[in-house]
């Protein structure tokens, strides 16, 4: 058996899932998408993980794209194909119900890129490149890049992006609003985790109603989305957590969530 390309490990409510593809800059081929989709799956369906960090092995990038030596070979059904299992799986990562944080360094491109602005937020390195280089391969961004950049960034920056396939450094990224901070690389870690250990220590179901809120929110009109946020404001008075937060701020002490 073949070792999976996606390695996992758990930390105290975090789970840290890293792509090892590090000779491939971490590409993703159809069996690294199919990997990430168990290993996604599995994130979700334990009740021990309440956040979900994302990162690539090695120094030198996140994620270089999808593999393009793999993909060079396709034909146009197998290609559209393989667009759908991207964008499944970047659909998945968005819709998870528990915060994913990537953790990018090196290079984001491509598909990279792509799934990077599929998770909830995104810390970077000092260093980092980000980009849709696609055009300069006569292809354009297959996994949702179009869509995600112009939802996150505005018509001119996904424009941009894409047409000119130029990558970008992190504090570009940053001014842009594709990352939601940059760190010394040294530093990338510690801050990541430090992250993820905040959101394992929040309330999973308030979480849960924000992310929902959210996401459906830059999917519907105005109205849709604010009755949509009344309802789950509502929903979350039933759950335990919330006394416990409620109770804790009163009584002037830490609360302790127990995602009930
Ligand atoms: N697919 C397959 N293999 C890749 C890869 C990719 N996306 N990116 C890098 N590699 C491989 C290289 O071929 C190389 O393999 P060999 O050692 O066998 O030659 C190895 O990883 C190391 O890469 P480099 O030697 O190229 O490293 P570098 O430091 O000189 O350059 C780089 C780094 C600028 C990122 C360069 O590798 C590069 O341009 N990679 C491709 C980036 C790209 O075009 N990405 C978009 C892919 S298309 C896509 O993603 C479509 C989509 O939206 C679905």
């Amino acid at each position: 058996m073949t070792a999976s390309p996606v390695l996992s490990r758990d930390a105290d409510g975090v789970r840290v899932l890293t792509i090892d593809r590090p000779e491939r800059l971490n590409a993703l081929d159809r069996q690294t998408l199919e990997a990430l989709d168990v290993a996604f799956t599995a994130a979700e369906d334990d009740p021990q993980v309440r956040v979900v960090v994302l990162t690539g092995a090695g120094p030198k990038a996140f994620v270089a794209g999808a593999d393009i030596a793999q993909m060079a070979a396709l034909t146009p059904i197998q290609a559209h194909e393989f667009s759908a299992l991207g964008q499944r799986l970047m659909r998945r990562i968005e819709r998870l119900p528990k915060p994913v944080v990537a953790m990018v360094n090196g290079y984001a491109l491509g598909g990279g890129l792509e799934l990077a602005l599929a998770c909830h937020l995104r810390i970077a390195a000092e260093g980092t490149r980000l980009g849709q280089p696609e055009v300069g391969l006569g292809l354009m961004p297959g996994f949702g890049g179009t869509q995600r950049l112009l939802r996150l960034a505005g018509r001119g920056a996904a424009l941009e992006l894409c047409l000119l396939g130029a990558p970008i450094d992190a504090a570009r990224a940053l001014q842009l609003g594709l990352v939601q901070r940059v760190v010394a690389a040294a530093d990338l870690e510690t801050a990541t985790m430090e992250l993820a250990a905040r959101l394992a220590a929040a309330a999973p179901l308030a979480l849960r109603g924000i992310l929902d809120a959210v996401l459906a929110g830059g999917e519907c009109p105005l109205e849709e989305g604010l009755a949509f946020e009344s309802a789950r404001f509502g929903l979350l008075f039933a759950s335990q957590d919330m006394r416990e937060g409620t109770a804790a701020f009163l009584e002037k002490r830490t609360p302790r969530f127990g995602g009930h």
